[in-house]
């Protein structure tokens, strides 16, 4: 058996699923040219029947990162997959998105547990493999390379598993997913659940690629899908962060990094470049507006920090005492003192290449500026300060309304209030003033009043970004649009309303504030008209 794991990343499909992880086409798109880069195997870009504007979406992840630079290699661009339930306008809308990509894949899906055949697809065993055998055989009539999922395996009875695996080999599936959909197994199971496939079904060959798919229900989808990798799967479906439906997926960074430091144990490879693994967890976090849990393995802010004394003494006299891997192999790079008020242009060129920002002449004029503003109240830049400062100017959703200026009184001495003023789509400044509770209130409620669409704050972070009063401070937001639009979920079937997430850093946590809930709301405007377009232009393909 090859040694090598393929790594499916789904975090455009079941991570953005989950309720609060949207992202804008153009964060979709930027993400997937991270995974890209990275070195992921297959780019799961989405569902592309959930809605017009997810399909656009995937057709344009399927042009711009589906296919080589000129003159680039074409066996090194990840596969473009797109979800579809097993029927055939689905597989026809994913077609449609992905046939572009120079290596296309359709991903389809059907559920094979008693207790969603019977509540949720309303159909006995008979329909569900005849229905496999249908879609399976049209999907590969369009695209040479089929997944294929029984959702819910993990709660699916063994036999009858078999049986569906091997109709689906037989109508040309070339890889089948065994999903642990919500979460139930544990890695004995799920271990025996794959070595059981393979030896089981009708059919099984070589060409065949067993691929594993948990979720962390239980806190085991890791461990579950390793145990599946051990019993012969040679596909990972992960996620950035572990981001995903309810509880999550098993997460990209845990799997990669537990294959890698415990080579000798699994003996098996995976293409990625594990020190592009911390920015890609900022840039999901940032665009997802779902922060990463301090105590996160590998990508959490504490999982290289040694706090007690026992431990620093340990890590002064030998840093493998208390480290299992090295910080800079997940892209973590510990140097502190980094820059400041001296430092020039050339210098911070040369230190965001390092850290793997690859700018543009104007882009580094941008970064220079804010730079040097940040230099000017901070003493010593880090690179944490660095990234944030990235994130902050270039991964943040294209702005419709964009801060132009903000003052705010508060204190015990009077009611907080704000004045903010806004430059509009219309390139006109729009001026308001409001008071609030505290001073964040008063500044949301004079954006509000300029901004006109009703939202609700569903969540409010803000944390320091480095030690020391003069800190970055690093603020998250969560809204709900109060006029819902939904899009489909692919596992339910049924709608759901959308969560718009907001990232927002300076040294003023007002103003970090205030950016991180404009860059929601640019979103959930951006997402409404990418929406409205994307209707109208399937009501004009359809007339
Ligand atoms: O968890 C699940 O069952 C899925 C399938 C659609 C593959 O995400
Ligand atoms: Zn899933």
């Amino acid at each position: 058996m090859n040694n090598y794991v393929k790594i499916f990343d789904t975090t455009l499909r079941d991570g953005e699923q989950s309720p609060g992880a949207t992202m804008t086409s153009v964060e979709k798109l930027e993400v997937a040219r991270s995974l890209a880069r990275l070195g992921v195997d297959i780019i799961e870009a989405g569902f592309p029947a959930a809605s017009p504007d997810d399909l656009e979406a995937v057709r344009r992840i399927a042009i711009e990162v589906g296919n080589p630079p000129r003159g680039g290699e074409y066996s090194k661009v990840p596969i473009i997959a797109g979800l579809a339930r097993a029927n055939k306008p689905d597989i026809d809308k994913a077609w449609d998105a992905v046939k572009a990509a120079a290596h296309p894949r359709i991903h389809t899906f059907l559920a094979t547990s008693e207790i969603h055949m019977k509540h949720k697809l309303k159909m006995d065993r008979e329909t569900v493999v005849e229905r496999v055998k249908e879609t399976v055989a049209y999907a590969r009539s369009l695209c040479a390379d089929i997944e294929f999922s029984p959702e819910d395996a993990g709660r699916s009875d063994p036999e009858f598993l078999y049986l569906v695996l091997g109709e689906a080999i037989q109508a040309g599936a070339t890889t089948l997913n065994i999903p642990d959909t919500v979460g139930y197994t544990t890695p004995d199971e799920y271990g025996a659940m794959i070595a059981g496939i393979i030896k089981n079904t009708p059919g099984m060959h070589d060409g065949i690629t067993i691929s594993v798919h948990t979720h962390d229900d239980l806190g085991l989808a890791t461990a579950n899908a390793l145990a599946g990798i051990q019993a012969g799967a040679r596909q990972a479906e992960v996620t950035i962060n572990g981001i995903g439906e309810r509880a999550g997926n098993a997460s990209l960074e845990e799997l990669a990094m537990t294959l890698r430091t415990r080579y000798p144990v699994f003996g098996l490879e995976t293409g990625l470049d594990t020190t592009q693994i911390a920015r890609i967890s900022k840039l999901v976090s940032n665009y997802t507006g779902m922060s990463v849990q301090p105590n996160k393995a590998i990508v959490g802010a504490n999982a290289f920090a040694h706090e007690a004394g026992i431990h620093q003494d340990g890590m002064l006299k030998h840093n493998q005492t208390y480290e299992i891997m090295r910080p800079e192999d997940v892209g973590v790079n510990q140097s502190k003192l980094v820059m400041g008020k001296h430092s020039g242009r050339h210098a911070l060129h040369a230190r965001l290449a390092d850290m793997g920002h690859m700018l543009s002449e104007a882009e580094l004029d941008k970064a220079f500026t804010r730079f040097k503003e940040l230099a000017d109240r901070k003493k010593n830049i880090t690179d944490l300060d660095l990234e944030a400062l990235i994130a902050d100017e270039f991964y943040r959703p294209r702005d419709i309304y964009a801060l132009d200026g903000l003052q705010v009184a508060c204190g015990t001495m009077g009611l907080p209030t704000a004045t903010i003023r806004l430059r509009g789509p219309d390139g006109k400044i729009h001026t308001h003033a409001s008071i609030g509770t505290g001073p964040v209130d008063a500044t949301y409620k004079a954006i509000d009043a300029i901004v006109k669409v009703p939202a609700t704050l569903l969540e409010f972070n803000i944390h320091a970004i480095t030690e020391g009063i003069d800190a970055l401070g690093e603020v998250t937001v969560r809204v709900q649009p109060k006029e819902s639009f939904t899009k489909l979920d692919a596992q339910h079937e049924t709608p759901y309303g959308r969560v718009f997430g907001g990232h927002g850093a300076d040294s003023d946590i007002i103003v970090a504030s205030a950016k991180a809930y404009l860059a929601a709301l640019n979103k959930l405007i951006t997402a409404q008209s990418e929406a409205t377009e994307a209707q109208q232009h399937d009501y004009g393909m359809l007339s």
